[in-house]
């Protein structure tokens, strides 16, 4: 039989014992001088880290991107430099609302993270199961997500909330459409597609630049619970997700997904009749159809959840050369939340960690010390820890600059708001009317009408009138659906036209 190895303290002394304190004897006090204990205890009371804001809930997986066909007419990033080239990918797929301990089988947008890693250091693709969001500006984000949050008083999800800020903020019909649809319960992370949703850039070797959207499509299909089936799975089991995964990867089926992107030139952003900067807005898959990229296996469990998973620092700013932003405000914003939200949840060195470390790419940069500096210092040349200098520290790479981005427009302090318009009704028009079937509708009424009948009145009236601007019977099926009272989800609270208020 192997011998055991020792236990020891964290700084490698042997521990005597791991079960019985240092007393005054046999039925005294515990002496303070047993450290081993104090450790123990310390260490247990930092075990937990912030949950993320939002997303807090997730599953991650590891696995591999194949090039599948060639795109370098539109990006000279290398992951995409030949046919059959591999990038190990690190993915997490979580939902946004709900905290760490959340259900996972529960109405909700689901993120989709992947990060790829690259030669010249990491892509990360921090998208959904959703093309659209519910807003086009920043501002309203915390807003929002506040609504999804508990209520401050009767620390409660508050469905009256929610319908009262989409109710002011008509924009989101698109994604909440999606949201009370078939896919606003995915039956696991398989079995969803995932949206770069932004409009993101690539640039050719020549430096041309297309705007692009991302679109990972799963080749599982889609599948997706009712409202009844997910109670009734969530009775049974909050883990839903974890354990589809874990069955899927340990008996060698692997979820898959097909990798396309499509393409708009440069010069065209202007002479679309929507935005193509607006996150509230698909690209029309006639107009520019989906060019097939690659495919993604995850097949592999993380060995250690916590180290790859929770500790995963997902960041829209890390994009390698021949990927870049867009003008998207939202994107744009995004661009400071995420290494804030990082340093916060993670600390200074978060892309040390090793779910972040670049796995590819030679790091080299000037920034030093710092808490928990756990990793060189100074890239095997101490003397050069400033720039510019003559000991051969690293210098900056004018070919990994992209194209210049020409803008033509003022900034005015009345800043450029896109007020509520006709247009934000056609797509959600085109995704009732033209993509849903019969069955389809039906259930989209029966599962919006249940998420509204707790609310108010007045929120419930100034919804359904924003329903009817997309289609007329999209607010006579729902209004029908809540007067036949054919529909309700017993986890939501009760709400009336009554704001809670403070005791005095
Ligand atoms: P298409 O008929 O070419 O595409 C319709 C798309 O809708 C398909 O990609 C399909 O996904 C997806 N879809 C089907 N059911 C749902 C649902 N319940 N929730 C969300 N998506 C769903 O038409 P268009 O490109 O002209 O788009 C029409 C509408 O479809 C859009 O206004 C938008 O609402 C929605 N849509 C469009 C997407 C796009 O990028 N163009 C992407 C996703 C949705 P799948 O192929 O995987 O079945
Ligand atoms: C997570 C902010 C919009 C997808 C987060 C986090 C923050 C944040 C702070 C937590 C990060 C962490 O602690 O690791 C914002 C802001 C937004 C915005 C300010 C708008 C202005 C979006 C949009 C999408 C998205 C539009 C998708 C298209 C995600 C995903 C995660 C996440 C998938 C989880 C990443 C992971 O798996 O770790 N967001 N977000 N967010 N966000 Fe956003």
């Amino acid at each position: 039989m192997t011998k055991k190895p020792t236990l020891t303290s964290t700084s490698g002394a042997p521990y005597p014992t791991n079960k019985t304190s240092k007393t005054a004897g046999a039925r005294g006090q515990l002496l303070v001088e047993d450290h081993q204990l104090l450790e123990k205890l310390a260490h247990q009371n930092r075990e937990r880290i912030p949950e993320r804001v939002v997303h807090a809930k997730g599953w991650g997986l590891q696995g591999t991107f194949t090039v599948t066909k060639d795109i370098t007419e539109y990006t000279c990033a290398k992951l995409f430099q030949e046919v059959g080239k591999q990038t190990e990918v690190l993915s997490r797929w979580s939902t946004v609302a709900g905290e760490r301990g959340a259900a996972d089988a529960e109405r909700d947008v689901r993120g989709f993270s992947l990060k790829f890693y690259t030669e010249d250091g990491n892509w990360d693709m921090v998208g959904n199961n959703t093309p659209v969001f519910f807003m086009r500006d920043a501002y309203k984000f915390p807003d929002f997500i506040r609504t999804q949050k508990r209520h401050p008083m009767t620390n409660m999800r508050s469905p009256e909330a929610m319908f009262d800020f989409w109710a002011g903020v008509p924009e989101s019909v698109h994604q909440v459409t999606i949201l009370m649809s078939d896919r606003g319960i995915p039956r696991s992370p398989a079995h969803m597609n995932g949206y770069g949703s932004h409009t993101f850039s690539m640039w050719n070797k020549d430096g041309v630049r297309h705007w692009v959207k991302f679109h990972f499509k799963t080749q599982q299909g889609h599948d997706w619970l009712s409202d009844d089936k997910a109670a009734e799975i969530i009775g049974q089991t909050r883990e839903s997700y974890q354990e589809e995964l874990w069955n899927m990867v340990t008996q060698g089926n692997f979820p898959k997904w097909t990798m396309y992107i499509q393409v708009m030139k440069e010069e065209d952003a202007d002479k679309t009749d929507f935005n193509p900067f607006d996150l509230t807005k698909v690209w029309p898959h006639e107009d520019f159809p989906l060019i097939e990229v690659g495919e993604l296996v995850m097949d592999t469990i993380p060995q250690n959840y916590f180290q790859m998973v929770e500790n995963a620092a997902y960041n829209v700013n890390n994009v390698v050369p021949g990927i870049g932003f867009s003008p998207d405000k939202m994107l744009q914003a995004r661009i400071f939340s995420y290494a804030d939200a990082h340093r916060y949840r993670l600390g200074t060195h978060y892309e040390a960690l090793p779910a972040n470390a670049p796995k590819n790419a030679n790091v080299q940069h000037y920034h030093k010390d710092g808490a928990m500096r756990f990793f060189t210092n100074d890239f095997g040349n101490p003397d050069a820890y400033y720039e510019p200098n003559q000991y051969d520290g690293p210098v900056a790479d004018e070919t990994a600059a992209e194209p210049p981005l020409r803008i033509d427009a003022d900034a005015i302090i009345a800043r450029h708001e896109q007020e509520e318009a006709e247009i934000d009704y056609v797509q959600p028009r085109a995704l009732y009317r033209d993509v849903m079937n019969d069955e389809e509708r039906d259930r989209l009424h029966k599962n919006m009408a249940g998420g509204m009948a707790p609310v108010s009145e007045s929120v419930k009236e100034r919804w359904l009138a924003v329903l009817k601007k997309v289609h007329p019977d999209y607010e006579a099926g729902v209004r029908k659906a809540l007067e036949a009272g054919n529909h309700g989800d017993p986890s939501l609270p009760v709400t009336d036209d009554t704001p809670i208020k403070a005791a005095e």
